[in-house]
C-alpha cells in the first residue's frame, strides 16, 4: 500500500501526517507500507518513520550518479537519505514532463543499481481507453519501459496501473476494468510481479478493489494526504 504524495506538505506537515499515522496502522502486517513523498520533505517523513513499519520513497530520480544536472536527484542520493523505494513514470511525468518508456527503464535501472525498490507506472489516456487501445498501450509502455529489465531487476520492480482518467478525477476503475488490466500486465510481468493499482483509491472503495485477486494493493495519491483516511486504506 503505497502513498503518493506528488507536490504536497511541508516538512513541518510531514511530522505530523506520521506522528498521526504511524499508531493507527502499527499493527498491519498484511502488507508493506511505503510513502513517497516530495523530495525536501524525505528527511522528516525518513527520521520520522525509522523503526516503523513505513519505508519512505522519492516521486522520481535521474539515471546519472552524479554530475552538471541541475535540479536533478539521483539514486545514489535517495538510497544514502535512507529512502527505500522510487515511484518511475508517473503519469503526470509522462504527461508534463517529457517521460517515456525509454527513459523509465533507464530511470528504473539506474535506481535499481542504486539499490531502490521501484514502483513503474503504466495506465492509459482516456482517449486511448474509448479508442479500445488499452491494452495496446500497456503493451507498448511494458515493451519500452519493463521489459528490459533483467529478471534479477524485475525482482526489485512494483507495476502500477494507473488509468490516467482515474487520477484526482473521482473516476475509480470498476474494479473490473482495472483487474482485466491487470491481467494484460500479469501476462507480459508473469505471476510472480505485483500490480497496484492507482486512480481515485479512497477508505470506501478500497475493499472492493482489493477484493479481485488479480490487484495486490494500491497506489494512492488524494486520499493518502491525511493520516486517517490513508490509514483506513492499509487497513482495508
Ligand atoms: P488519486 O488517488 O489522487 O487519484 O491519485 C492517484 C495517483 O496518481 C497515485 O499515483
Amino acid at each position: 500500500m503505497a502513498a503518493n504524495w506528488k507536490m504536497y506538505k511541508t516538512p513541518a506537515e510531514t511530522k505530523t501526517f506520521f506522528e498521526n499515522f504511524l499508531p493507527l496502522v502499527k499493527d498491519a502486517k498484511h502488507c508493506e507500507i511505503a510513502v513517497c513523498a516530495p523530495f525536501v520533505d524525505l528527511p522528516a517523513a525518513i527520521d520520522a518513520a525509522a523503526g516503523s513499519n513505513v519505508a519512505i520513497g522519492g516521486q522520481n530520480l535521474y539515471w546519472a550518479k552524479e554530475g552538471a544536472f541541475t535540479g536533478e536527484i539521483s539514486g545514489p542520493m535517495l538510497k544514502t537519505l535512507g529512502c527505500e523505494w522510487v515511484i518511475v513514470g508517473h503519469s503526470e511525468r509522462r504527461q508534463y514532463f517529457g517521460e517515456t518508456d525509454e527513459t523509465v527503464l533507464k530511470r528504473t535501472k539506474a535506481a535499481i543499481e542504486a539499490g531502490l525498490k521501484v514502483i513503474v507506472c503504466v495506465g492509459e489516456l482516456l482517449a486511448e481507453r474509448e479508442a479500445g487501445e488499452t491494452e495496446a498501450v500497456l503493451e507498448k509502455q511494458y515493451a519500452g519501459g519493463i521489459a528490459g529489465l533483467s529478471a534479477e531487476e524485475k525482482a526489485q520492480i512494483v507495476i502500477a496501473y494507473e488509468p490516467v482518467w482515474a487520477i484526482g478525477t473521482g473516476k475509480t476503475a470498476t474494479p473490473e476494468m482495472a483487474a482485466d488490466a491487470h491481467r494484460v500486465i500479469r501476462k507480459m510481468a508473469g505471476a510472480d510481479m505485483r500490480i497496484l493499482y492507482g486512480g481515485s483509491v479512497k477508505p470506501d472503495n478500497v475493499t472492493a478493489l482489493m477484493a479481485q485477486e488479480e490487484i495486490d494493493g494500491a497506489l494512492v495519491g488524494g486520499a493518502s494526504l491525511d493520516p486517517v483516511s490513508f490509514s483506513k486504506i492499509v487497513n482495508f
